[in-house]
């Protein structure tokens, strides 16, 4: 690797919230040097024992969906979203009170923060939690699963989707249950007659659309993937008011490391069988974690929950813009649109913004390669340093990339120099035009 001096205030990570933080021993989980103090944790493209190396080749990696791009909303409310807890505290299977797993006062938050975001109806439903959301999808679908006494197909709802579906139901191999592809499969067979499982992811990942289930019918269940219905990721239309709907504070919060999701649960039975799934697997959800998750949520709330939510929509917002520019300067890629709806958390309709046609904001970029020769789009954006996940991974071929919209702003920098530079050889002529 090439690497550069260049002195920046963001080439690093850890050693900047060490100058904030006076009891910086706290943090000494991840490398430490002879002396044992920790190592600078760098920004991607900055090196060198104190970040200060900045390599001019790297690429940029928008590969994963780790909202980090909340980071700095979690530095300037680093106070009240801190979480100390003593050596003694918690230490049992259960909460005293009422022998359970779960904390009564993070389930109050979750009601509480839904009905902030206006992004859920949890009134007369049960709340499950779990270690992330990706461990209740697999409950969920197990809960949902021994209901039927016969053949179950497992479907997600339309091509693109997300990989773990699949992967779950393949991996965590059950009797008389298998993957059949999306749900389109099943409507133009009219042959099968089995009980069907059918995922709905919305807003979609990776292209942001507001999905409705495709199969309906007595022997079909759903199970609703809304990780990203929070209006950081999507204009709310309606509270959405499902039988077995699945959230995550990776996307709400973005702290994925902490590995917390809930369900909202109508039917007993339904929440029985996944309750059961959770007590076997983990014998309930860390209470460390819980305590974890209701101080943030607490932070959230606060003021009506506006200040999360404005930061993280400013930031998503201006992203989409930046990226949607640029591809309205190509002819050879093109982006996915995104409709404007009305926003019952913001209270206004996302207007189109004059530059760019329909502006709002997206968790991903879903870019298409429309060239013949572009087979491989992915690899087309890898040899001019952008690496994005392919299409393949969303059972989708190879003609689209996805980039990921909420990584830090360092990675975010980095893809939209890669981009210029790779647009710009297109149309070298209208290479001033591209002013962002
Ligand atoms: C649609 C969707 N569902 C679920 C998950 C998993 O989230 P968690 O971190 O809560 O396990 C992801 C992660 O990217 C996702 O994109």
């Amino acid at each position: 690797m090439e690497l550069e001096p260049k002195s920046s205030t963001r080439s690093r990570k850890s050693c900047i919230n060490f100058m904030f933080w006076p009891w910086k021993s706290l943090y000494i989980d991840g490398y430490v040097n002879v002396d044992g103090n920790p190592i600078c944790e760098c920004y991607s493209c900055y090196g060198g024992i104190d970040c200060s190396l900045f390599s001019s080749n790297c690429s940029a990696n928008v590969e994963s969906g780790d909202p980090l791009f909340l980071e700095p909303f979690w530095m300037q409310n680093a106070d009240s979203s801190a979480v100390v807890v003593a050596g003694w505290h918690r230490m049992s299977y259960v909460f005293p009170n009422n022998q359970s797993f779960i904390s009564k006062e993070l389930e109050k938050s979750i009601r509480k923060i839904h009905a902030i975001a206006k992004n859920a109806i949890t009134y007369g439903k049960y709340i499950i939690f779990g270690t992330g959301s990706t461990q209740l999808l697999h409950a969920a679908g197990h809960a949902l699963y021994m209901d039927n006494n016969y053949s179950t197909k497992v479907v997600a709802n339309k091509i693109p989707y997300y990989s773990l579906y699949k992967l779950q139901t393949e991996y965590f191999q059950t009797r008389h249950c298998e993957f059949g592809g999306d749900s389109s499969m099943l409507k133009n067979n009219s042959d099968f007659a089995g009980n069907v499982i059918e995922f709905v992811t919305s807003p979609n990942n990776p292209d942001g659309s507001l999905d409705s289930p495709v199969l309906n019918g007595p022997n079909v269940k759903h199970i609703y993937d809304h990780a990203y219905y929070w209006s950081h990721y999507t204009a709310i239309p309606a509270p959405a008011d499902e039988d077995l709907m699945i959230f995550s504070m990776s996307k709400l919060t973005g702290h994925a490391g902490s590995r917390f999701g809930w369900a909202i649960v109508k039917d007993v039975n339904v929440y029985t069988r996944m309750m059961e799934f959770i007590d076997l697997a983990e014998m309930g959800t860390s209470k460390d974690v819980q305590l974890r998750a209701l101080t943030l949520l607490k932070v959230v709330a606060q003021g009506g929950g506006k200040q999360l939510f404005n930061f993280a929509q400013q930031i998503l917002t201006d992203r989409w813009k930046k990226v949607s520019h640029i591809f309205s300067l190509t002819k050879r890629f093109s982006l996915q649109t995104i409709p404007t709806q009305y926003c019952t958390f913001f209270e206004r309709t996302r207007e189109p913004s004059p530059e760019i046609g329909v502006a709002l904001m997206a968790t991903y970029a879903w870019v298409k390669c429309k060239r013949t020769e572009d087979k491989n789009c992915q690899e087309v954006f890898r040899v001019a340093k952008i690496i994005g996940r392919s299409s393949r991974a969303f059972y989708a071929g190879d003609c689209y990339v996805r980039f990921s919209l909420v990584m830090d702003q360092q990675d975010f920098d980095m893809l939209i120099h890669r981009l210029k530079e790779l647009i710009s050889q297109e149309y070298e002529a209208s290479a001033q035009y591209m002013s962002i």
